[in-house]
């Protein structure tokens, strides 16, 4: 045993796992070892949610079947609309979908049950109830109706409806499925360390992945992608993009949407969704947003040598897609919960207590004093 301290466990490795893995030899993010370019272009999220679930990927018999249980598990129960439509309207919708996933082990008649083949079942009925549940308080905190879910749609298609009350021309879809399918899974990042220790007490699946939620939330991991939407809100124009970032430089602030803990000469999933999104911004004719993209992005590199992560692009395209901007962390949510449950199942299959050390640097031994002595 060592003493030297690794704060947040900076290169230590703390496991195995079968779920992902960044290939050096074709420096990208791989599924089950598939690259996600490839993924993105080939498949759909449902066809990828599968894969990550299961660890291969489905052929038509088995992805009609996964699809007809995500599909016929959407609805949510009348307890959890009511409960959505009397959260405080302000209310972080990260909150809100922290909040349901747990009502959702309330109501869930397998809870306890830890076997494999009930926690599949569980994460498919988390993956399925999650997006409506999201989607009820996107519409119910603007006082607007709940729509239900409908099951001829997919997955994508089908959140759209549930928030705009339709659903979009493809080309978004498409772009939404590889945001999805891009989120879906990252080895052992916070949220996923989170799920895991907390499963590795044997607690679980609706109580790991609330707590991964809670882990995910914040700026450094997830709620990066708010925070670029709001750092380009500011910066307003293309034309102040560049002094905007000396300045943010200069006072040695963290820029939004750069960086990775595991990338450091760019996050592989860019390529693809800068791709998706120059298309959705030329759908929507957009004028500012890609400009002050590129401008970021070009300084950030010759500045910093820093490259953007996943969320620089996944921001600007949720905003031109119409959702609101704290709704993009909680979207990354409905994606990662595919990650999130295959994570759980492999910790429970192969299970280890996770209980790190510390070192105590705090007061030498004391006696107690009584109260009236103190
Ligand atoms: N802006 C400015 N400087 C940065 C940035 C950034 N976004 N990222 C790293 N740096 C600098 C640091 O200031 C540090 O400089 P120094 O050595 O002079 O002190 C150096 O690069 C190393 O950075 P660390 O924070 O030590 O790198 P670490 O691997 O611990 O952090 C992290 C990675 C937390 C993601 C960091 O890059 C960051 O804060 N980025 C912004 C938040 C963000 O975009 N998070 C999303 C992550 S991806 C995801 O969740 C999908």
């Amino acid at each position: 045993m060592t003493d030297e301290i690794k704060k947040g466990l900076l290169g230590i490795v703390v496991d195995e796992t079968t779920v992902s893995q960044v290939m050096p030899e074709i420096n990208s993010l791989t599924y089950r070892g598939y690259a996600v370019q490839d993924l993105c272009e080939k498949c759909s999220f449902e066809e990828v949610a599968y894969l990550i679930l299961n660890g291969n990927l489905p052929n038509s018999i088995q992805l009609n079947k996964f699809m007809k249980e995500e599909r016929t598990n959407r609805n949510i129960t009348i307890n959890l609309r009511e409960i959505i439509t009397h959260v405080p309207k302000k209310a972080h919708p990260m909150d809100v979908v922290r909040t349901v996933v747990s009502v959702m082990g309330l109501e869930d008649k397998e809870t306890v049950d830890n076997s494999p083949e009930a926690n599949m079942r569980k994460a498919m009925r988390i993956l399925a109830k999650t997006p409506t549940a999201l989607a009820a308080f996107f519409r119910a905190r603007k006082g607007k109706k709940i729509i239900k879910p409908k099951n001829k749609l997919s997955f994508s298609e089908n959140f759209f409806y549930m928030c705009f009350g339709k659903v979009p021309q493809k080309e978004i879809v498409k772009a939404f499925d590889v945001s999805l399918i891009l989120y879906a899974e990252h080895s052992f990042n916070v949220s996923t360390f989170t799920a895991r220790t907390i499963t590795s007490s044997l607690s679980d699946i609706h109580g790991a992945i609330t707590g991964a939620i809670a882990s995910l939330k914040g700026p450094l991991h997830g709620g990066a992608n708010e925070e670029v939407m709001n750092m380009i809100k500011k910066i307003k124009t293309p034309n102040k993009a560049k002094n905007w970032l000396i300045d943010t430089l200069n006072k040695k602030q963290v820029v939004m949407g750069f960086g990775h803990r595991v990338y450091k000469s760019g996050d592989s999933r860019v390529p693809s969704m800068k791709k998706y999104f120059l298309k959705v911004a030329k759908i929507k004719k957009d004028k500012k947003l890609h400009k002050i993209y590129d401008i970021l992005e070009k300084e950030m590199i010759e500045r910093k040598n820093i490259y953007p992560n996943l969320d620089f692009p996944t921001g600007p395209t949720y905003h031109l897609m119409g959702f609101d901007t704290d709704f993009f962390t909680p979207i990354f949510v409905i994606s990662r919960i595919t990650g999130w449950s295959a994570h759980i199942m492999e910790q429970y299959a192969s299970n280890k207590l996770i209980r790190p050390l510390s070192k105590y640097k705090g007061s030498k031994h004391r006696k107690v004093m009584l109260l009236n002595n103190r």
